[in-house]
């Protein structure tokens, strides 16, 4: 029967069986799933594996660094590549969401491309495709298809002619998460909320610009940790901030300002197919608020986001 210490050995045996001596390539993205594979894959192959891990300037405050420092205590070969620069410049000026998404995951694939040829001999792409993943991919129906791409599965350039290995393909989500605890992934890493691939440029309304993604991370850092403070984090299964295209008037002292509008998001959901939002405490929002607006240059008015989904996504865009 199955159980995650059953499913480590099994697949351990299964992979060393697989790819020998052979070498593979994984991208990491802070995330439960591909840390996991990437965590099963090195119990079987060690330093045959070389991770990476790209910064592409959509990510939380601190969140490579840190992600980075985790990653190279749990002992993975992992290279971190900092590609800011080149995504904004692909993002430069592009509003249209799908635009944002496409351009995100081409100079994901240019990034990821150039690094693998930098290693010599690797034979495999590593995957930590789960079995959701392999589902939706398969079953491109319904409007959430269309409405947005999800650039989790597939994308990899044809011409990388690697082989692919993807030890989570047949898991769930909570299975995942039980065998990451059974491989000692820490809880910070377990415990993350989901974050989507293209990251803040999703949460920035309109054209990304690095002082925007900067305000962002800012006003986004104070939302979780507060979250994380007041014990909340984990009765919420995804939360974040979105920075509106829009300016509204204030004042600050005897001045009129005429600043940056920011939303807060906070659902509830099982499978992010459905979602509610959650009714956090008035105080702690009062709190949240004004952290932000004393803080976060730039930013005067916050406001909640009290709609479930569906009629509305998760992501603004
Ligand atoms: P929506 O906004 O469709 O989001 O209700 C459902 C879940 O999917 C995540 N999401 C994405 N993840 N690439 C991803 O990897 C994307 O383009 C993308 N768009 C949405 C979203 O964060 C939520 O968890």
């Amino acid at each position: 029967d199955w159980t995650p210490s059953n499913f480590v050995d099994e697949t351990v045996q299964d992979l060393k069986k697989k790819l020998g001596d052979d070498k593979v390539v994984m991208a990491l993205s802070g995330g439960v799933d591909s840390t996991v594979a990437a965590m099963l894959v090195h119990r079987a192959i060690g330093k045959n594996l070389f991770c990476i891990f790209v910064d592409n300037g959509l990510l939380r405050k601190d969140e490579f660094e840190q992600v980075l420092h985790s990653y190279q205590d749990m002992g993975l070969n992992i290279k971190g590549v900092d590609s800011k620069d080149q995504f904004y410049i692909a993002l430069n000026g592009l509003t249209d969401p799908e635009d944002k998404r496409k351009a995100i995951g081409r100079t994901f694939i240019e990034v990821f491309d150039h690094e693998a040829h930098l290693l010599e001999g690797v034979s495999w792409l590593g995957q930590g495709t789960i079995y959701p993943d392999v589902i939706e991919s398969v079953s491109v129906k319904g409007p959430s298809a269309t409405i947005k791409s999800h650039h989790n599965v597939g994308g990899l350039p044809d011409f990388m002619k690697l082989k692919v290995v993807e030890p989570l393909r047949t898991l769930f989500k909570d299975e995942v998460r039980a065998v990451g605890r059974e491989l000692q992934i820490s809880q910070n890493i377990l415990g993350r909320h989901p974050f989507p691939g293209p990251g803040l440029a999703i949460r920035i309304l309109g054209d990304i610009t690095a002082d925007k993604v900067a305000i962002l991370q800012e006003v986004d850092a104070i939302f979780i940790n507060k979250l994380k403070d007041r014990g909340l984090y984990d009765k919420v299964w995804q939360a974040g901030a979105i920075l509106l295209p829009i300016q509204s008037v204030g004042v600050m002292g005897d001045e009129r300002t005429y600043e940056r509008v920011v939303a807060l998001r906070a659902v509830a959901s099982v499978d992010g197919m459905t979602a509610d939002w959650v009714h956090l405490p008035y105080d702690f929002l009062a709190d949240v608020s004004n952290e932000i607006i004393n803080r976060v240059k730039g930013v005067n008015r916050v406001v909640y986001d009290i709609s479930s989904k569906p009629p509305a996504t998760i992501e603004w865009e």
